[in-house]
């Protein structure tokens, strides 16, 4: 018997590779998304992808009268995975009561309903920002570094969503839990079908790269080239949104095993630091395609560098990074050319 996953967010960029996973590996899922960062076609493409529809609910997960008829109407959901969340670093700082509001109500509607149709286990999407600037010592970063303030109101809500899981767990509930803690996720599937898809002008490096190398935008601008850093520009852990997906799939079992513990915390990344030159290096390589950048001022809020120790995944999830950045480059290369085929972008 099929083992049914609540996916919200499943039509976003990383919730819809994931998806696609999860009915690869033989779960079915129930995708829940209020299609305001992402489009209803994206359940096409997974259908299209691996054989296999999901169901989806058009549902907001703050709107919580609606979110509980969608598990009175499939009491069979054992996990969730919890993807849906407004995720734009600079937006935030404009609108933290938006983020607060949104990102909270949403995780605490999940929480509260999971009880009542015995939902034994959440997966929380969390991220590397709750680390902020490691220290030197604590590089690569480990789930025992140190939590740091929050840099922006999103990353905030990062933070207290974990403090809300663990503070409910600590209560009794009755559920499990496991915070996967990405860095930098990029990259669209091999077949070119599901891909990132930027509102407007990307805020994220990848897209604003494939949309330069395309012509699309004039120039990409490397912000800052004066870190402390080999060649100056800022360090990141890029993994390709497959393998981060997969991660998802990993931890779904774990969550749903009765003997894990009741609450962990891993860190999805590659292990591998990577510069903002040398990925636009590594494109270059990759497509034979030249960017047109150029060296700008630094971006207010970046962090210099970051990069995970990936080694409690690996062990205790049994999950490895498998993808080499040339490839995961080559995959953004062809979705960009894919939405310029279909005269999407
Ligand atoms: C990466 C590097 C920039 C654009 C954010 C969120 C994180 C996660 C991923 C949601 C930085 C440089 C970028 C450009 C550049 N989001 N850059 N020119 O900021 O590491 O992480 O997105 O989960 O939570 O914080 O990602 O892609 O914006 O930047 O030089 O036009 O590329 O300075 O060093 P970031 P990013």
């Amino acid at each position: 018997m099929k083992q049914t996953i609540l996916v919200t967010g499943g039509t976003g960029f990383i919730g819809s590779h994931t998806t696609v996973e999860l009915q690869n590996a033989g779960y079915r899922v129930v995708i829940v998304d209020n299609l305001s960062n992402s489009q209803a076609s994206v359940v096409d493409g997974i259908e299209k992808i691996t054989g296999i529809r999901p169901d989806f609910e058009n549902v907001d997960c703050c709107d919580k009268e609606a979110l509980n008829g969608v598990f009175a109407k499939y009491p069979d959901i054992e996990g969730i995975i919890h993807f849906a969340a407004s995720k734009a670093v600079g937006e935030s700082v404009e609108k933290p009561l938006l983020y607060y509001r949104n990102n909270f109500v949403s995780l605490i509607n999940l929480l509260e309903l999971m009880p009542q149709y015995g939902v034994k286990g959440i997966i929380f999407s969390s991220s590397c920002t709750v680390y902020g600037q490691p220290d030197p010592e604590n590089l690569p970063v480990t789930e025992k570094a140190p939590i740091k303030p929050a840099e922006s109101p999103y990353g905030n809500t990062k933070q207290v969503n974990e403090e809300i899981i663990r503070d409910y767990i600590n209560s009794g509930a009755a559920i499990k839990a496991i915070l996967l803690r990405y860095f930098n996720p990029i990259g669209s599937h091999p077949t070119s079908i599901i891909g990132e898809m930027p509102n407007g002008v990307p805020m994220n490096l990848i897209p604003y790269v494939t949309q330069t190398a395309m012509g699309i935008r004039e120039q990409l601008r490397i912000f800052g080239n004066d870190y402390n850093t080999p060649d100056g520009t800022c360090i990141r852990d890029y993994i390709y949104v497959v393998d981060l997906a997969k991660a998802h799939v990993k931890a779904m079992a774990r969550v749903l095993d009765t003997d894990s513990d009741k609450l962990e915390v891993f860190n999805v990344g590659t292990g591998k630091g990577v510069s903002t030159k040398e990925l636009v290096d590594a494109f270059e390589k990759a497509t034979g395609v030249k960017v047109n950048w150029s060296y700008a001022p630094r971006r207010a809020g970046d962090i210099e560098k970051v990069w995970a120790d990936p080694k409690k995944a690996n062990d205790v999830l049994g999950w490895h990074a498998e993808t080499s950045l040339e490839d995961t480059l080559a995959s953004a290369w062809n979705w960009q050319k894919k939405l310029r085929e279909e005269g999407i972008q």
